[in-house]
């Protein structure tokens, strides 16, 4: 039986206490990745890494502030000896014009779903380098969004920080290929997942009719499931797709295709 597709890795997910992250981390983990989850929910993140049991690891972690990333690249090493890959998905959304939304919310959001990702990827890379220096290869995926691609009238902060993600990713992996180190850098780009930061949308709105109205709006008539995502996301921090580097996965139900 195969160990599977990640085994011998050791994976940090941030904002891995629920959606995406939570989804990739147990699909990691079963595929024979060692893997240590993050969230600003450190309770949260305890919990469902507990569930996992021993070759799981939940941390505290701000990805906005620079030394909770050195304090849990730091525990990684200690815990696992190192670390091979890097899912940068911690994020939030926040709706509003170019005209209603402010200075203040702004810059929060660029904050929490860009600077968080330039952090990400500038602290964890050479402890990625230093764990593949004798072998080995390691992986930095960036999630973006759809909205890092498709703009809305309405979502004027999250467009323009998940574009930015999507175009810092390519520089981090040209970056990668430049210094001839053995790590690919890639972005993912979902549609409306049925996650919790849905929630946000439309707030009070009974569920349902959320998912309906968001699914109408793609070709494929619904909403995915945070495993249409971590199957991606396992693809493109395997082996696998050693030589998949600064390109873009959409898992969008064919909206881009319009
Ligand atoms: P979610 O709300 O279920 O999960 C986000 C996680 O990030 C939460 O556990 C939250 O506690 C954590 N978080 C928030 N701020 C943080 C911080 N400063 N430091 C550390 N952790 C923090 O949402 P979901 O859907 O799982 O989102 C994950 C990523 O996927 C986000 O970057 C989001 O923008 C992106 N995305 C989600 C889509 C969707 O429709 N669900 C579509 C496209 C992209």
């Amino acid at each position: 039986m195969s160990k599977g597709r990640l085994y011998g890795k050791t994976a940090l997910i941030t904002g891995a206490a629920s959606g995406l992250g939570l989804a990739m981390a147990r699909m990691f983990h079963k595929e024979g990745a060692k893997v240590v989850m993050s969230d600003i929910n450190a309770d949260g993140v305890k919990t469902k890494a507990g569930e996992l049991g021993e070759s799981a690891l939940g941390l505290a972690h701000d990805v906005t502030k620079e030394d909770d990333w050195a304090a849990v690249l730091s525990q990684t090493k200690d815990h696992f000896g190192g670390l091979h890959i890097l899912v940068n998905n911690a994020g939030i959304g926040i709706g509003g014009t170019v005209v209603d939304t402010t200075l203040e919310d702004w810059r929060h959001l660029h904050t929490v779903d860009l600077d968080s990702v330039f952090l990400g990827c500038k602290l964890a890379i050479p402890v990625i380098a230093e764990t593949c220096a004798n072998g080995g290869r390691g992986s930095v995926l960036n999630v973006s969004s759809i909205a890092g691609v498709i703009a809305s009238y309405n979502t004027v902060a999250y467009n323009s920080a998940k574009a930015a993600v999507r175009h810092l990713s390519k520089s981090v992996a040209l970056y990668c290929t430049h210094e001839k180190l053995p790590i690919t850098c890639n972005s993912i780009h979902p549609v409306f997942i049925d996650t919790p930061i849905l929630d946000g949308i439309a707030p009070g709105a009974p569920r349902d009719m959320l998912l309906d109205k968001l699914g109408r709006q793609i070709p494929m008539g619904r909403v995915g499931e945070p495993d249409d995502v971590a199957y991606g996301a396992l693809y493109l921090c395997s082996d696998e797709a050693k030589f998949v580097t600064g390109t873009e996965l959409y898992i969008d139900g064919g909206i881009t295709a319009l």
